[in-house]
């Protein structure tokens, strides 16, 4: 599969591309939205586009032409507020939602955040438009034609992953090193238990391929 990295250059973004360079399975180009970004993943050997995800779909089309899937990793970040929340993780995802509905892209798979799914869980520590911004990004992905998987993880770390996960709908919080959610998108590509599914997913027991295979 060529797969299509949105968030290329964000710490999640940075182990997946690692990832999707070791294999032999598949390819990788990435989305980044600044100059100095292309030319260091080029230098690094990875096709890289420059499109801002407050630009237009047709441009985000056009740079997503000719790959199989397209992960969206990308996220306004935790110092921003309400504004851009709404234009990167809600708007921006629904963007490349379409550029791969227009391309004949059927594979996607969306980072949202844990709890996304359900309002009664909102409130505590993460503002509510955060949480407003990922549910409806997660809902239209789901009314698309796409085959989706939506991996909903608990607080992001940066250590070394485990490979060690808890994978299910009702987890009520925890966390989980940035490179196991890695690894979980890498592996979720290909693995058809994942099609059509959401989850939420921290650190736990399980191996990635038992917990995906359950
Ligand atoms: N923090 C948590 O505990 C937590 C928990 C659950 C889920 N999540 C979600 O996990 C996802 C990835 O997390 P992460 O830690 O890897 O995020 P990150 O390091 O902040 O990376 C986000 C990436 O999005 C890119 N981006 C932002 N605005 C953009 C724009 N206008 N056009 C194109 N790209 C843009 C950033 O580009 P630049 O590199 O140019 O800034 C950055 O590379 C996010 O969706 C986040 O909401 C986070």
């Amino acid at each position: 599969m060529k797969v299509f990295v949105v968030g290329a250059n964000g710490q999640i973004g940075k182990h997946l591309v690692d990832m999707l360079k070791a294999s032999d399975e598949h390819t990788v180009s990435v989305m980044v939205r600044k100059q100095e970004q292309v030319e260091a993943f080029e230098k690094a050997g990875v096709e890289a586009k420059l499109v801002d995800l407050e630009g237009s779909v047709s441009d985000i089309a056009k740079a997503a032409k000719g790959c199989d899937a397209i992960v969206f990793t990308a996220g306004s970040g935790g110092h921003t507020g309400a504004d851009k929340t709404m234009l990167i993780d809600l708007d921006g995802a629904a963007k490349t939602i379409e550029a791969a509905e227009e391309n004949g892209i059927k594979r996607y798979i969306m980072v949202s955040a844990i709890h996304a799914d359900s309002r009664e869980k909102w409130g505590e520590g993460t503002p509510s438009y955060y949480m407003v911004a990922k549910h409806h990004a997660d809902r239209i992905l789901k009314q698309s034609d796409l085959t989706y998987t939506i991996v909903r993880p608990g607080g992001l770390l940066n250590e070394p992953g485990t490979g060690k996960i808890s994978l299910a709908d009702n987890i009520s919080s925890g966390s989980i090193p940035r490179e196991d959610v890695a690894k979980i998108i890498f592996d979720s590509l290909t693995n058809e238990h994942t099609y059509n599914r959401s989850f939420n997913v921290v650190s736990g027991a399980d191996s990635i391929s038992d917990a995906l295979n359950k």
